[in-house]
């Protein structure tokens, strides 16, 4: 009862219907949820820019990621042979390529970040954290330090080792417990958080929109966040898509990840805006708010150290989900293209990025900061080559080859009539001129 096409790429292994709905959840809800989004909806105005956000995310995000995980069960291979098994055209497999080179780099820095939540976890339960009420000093005598480098590589011995176990008995399993785990931390923090005194002017900053706030910047921010968000653009969801069943609607799939994604982004903002707002602090800081602004929240309410360190391995928990369906992209490359086991494929891959992330996990503050390119450190030109210039080639790759040149993209992905003529659409149309002007805005070309 396979219709068209081959087996997944490593024959037998491959996900269940609800696995691949968890996985993907996973590699979607990480710290784009729990630490960017919070942020940026604080400084780009609250609810009136998370309506933005939840627009672009349905009517331009689902489509791509659906068109990115039909690519990959169609091709059934990692994100270079998926598109040279649908196409002879072989430009198309360069682009993948660099999709590939683009996960790479993002988890040698996404890495880092996670490596800092798994610190913070670690201080928060021993109290150390709170022995002090400079948190910005705790932040960078800890970001100076080399610390930061034993925790990215306990990150990547965590992601390789799950990676290793392949892809039901590995990532499957992971995110099968790590996800409803992580719903229920969250639930408990929003009780904590929604009970505080004064907790609800942080709620009413979220969810009361305020439209004179929102700029033409804001909504680039919020298109560029639904495609970071939804781990669009660097190959994971194609990569994931080739382990799926051929039976399994794609269509009910994205919705089912889309829902799940946004789901866990309120969850998160109604856990940081009532926190911060019951101390006082502000919540438009950046960055900066869950390691330097949130710690002093923790400090001040009751059971603190219990709550401050599950926020913290809330955060890593959605950060290493992420990393293992960063970390699958080169890996299914490495077993195709060097004939390698897995095993060896996931350990050699995250050992490289180990290397490649050092530098990284040194230059935010740390001994390599002074070391710039253009006022940037290696930690931010990575970042930047690959969030602000590889994701966005990587997503209009996506929408170019399913919206002109795969012509049974339609088929693949189940869908037929209008649903499909919208789809077409907006792969098409759409999509690309938005990601453009994400890419051009990116670049500073608004001034
Ligand atoms: N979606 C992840 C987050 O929100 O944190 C980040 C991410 C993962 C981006 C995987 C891109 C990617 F390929």
């Amino acid at each position: 009862n396979q219709s068209s096409g081959g087996q997944p790429p490593t024959g037998a292994d491959h996900f269940s219907r609800s696995g691949f709905i968890f996985a993907a959840i996973g590699s979607a809800v990480g710290l784009g949820n729990m630490w960017k989004f919070p942020y940026i909806t604080g400084k780009y105005g609250g609810a009136a820019f998370f309506l933005l956000f939840v627009i672009f995310l349905v009517l331009v995000g689902l489509p791509v990621l659906l068109a990115e995980m039909t690519i990959g069960r169609g091709g059934r291979g990692s994100a270079y042979t998926s598109f040279r098994n649908l196409s002879k055209v072989k430009v198309w497999g360069t682009f993948g390529f660099l999709a590939i080179l683009g996960a790479f780099m993002i988890l040698s820095f996404y890495g880092v970040v996670a490596g800092w939540t798994l610190h913070y976890a670690f201080l928060s339960f021993t109290g150390s954290l709170f022995s002090s009420s400079d948190y910005g000093g705790t932040f960078a005598s800890f970001s100076g330090s080399y610390v930061p480098v034993f925790w990215l590589l306990v990150v990547m011995v965590l992601t390789g080792w799950v990676v290793a176990r392949g892809i039901s008995g590995g990532i499957e399993k992971f995110n099968k417990i790590l996800i409803p785990a992580l719903l229920v931390i969250l639930l408990v923090l929003m009780g904590r958080a929604l009970t505080l005194p004064g907790a609800m002017e942080g709620v009413r900053f979220f969810l009361k929109p305020d439209f004179s706030k929102l700029t033409a910047e804001s909504a680039l921010v919020a298109l560029g966040h639904a495609f970071f968000s939804l781990s669009l653009g660097m190959g994971t969801m194609l990569t994931y898509g080739a382990y799926v069943d051929r039976r399994q609607s794609l269509g009910g799939a994205a919705a089912a990840i889309g829902l799940g994604d946004l789901f866990y982004a309120l969850l998160a903002g109604m856990i940081i805006f009532p926190t911060s707002a019951a101390f006082a602090l502000k919540a438009d800081q950046g960055p900066s708010l869950i390691f330097v602004v949130l710690p002093a929240a923790f400090g001040a309410m009751p059971y603190g150290t219990f709550f401050g360190g599950l926020f913290f391995v809330l955060l890593a928990i959605a950060a290493l989900t992420s990393a293992v369906s960063l970390l699958e992209v080169p890996v299914i490359y490495a077993m195709e293209k060097w004939k390698l086991a897995r095993t060896k494929a996931a350990w050699g891959t995250a050992a490289l990025i180990f290397l490649v992330g050092i530098p990284s996990a040194l230059s935010v503050g740390g001994p390599l900061s002074r070391f710039t390119l253009g006022g940037k450190t290696y930690f931010d030109l990575l970042d930047f080559a690959a969030s602000n210039v590889l994701l966005p080639v990587g997503g209009l790759v996506v929408t170019l080859f399913t919206g002109y040149a795969w012509k049974k993209a339609g088929e693949e992905a189940g869908l037929t009539g209008p649903l499909y003529r919208i789809w077409l659409f907006v792969l098409r149309y759409v999509a690309p001129v938005m990601i453009l002007l994400i890419f051009l805005y990116s670049l500073g070309l608004f001034g």
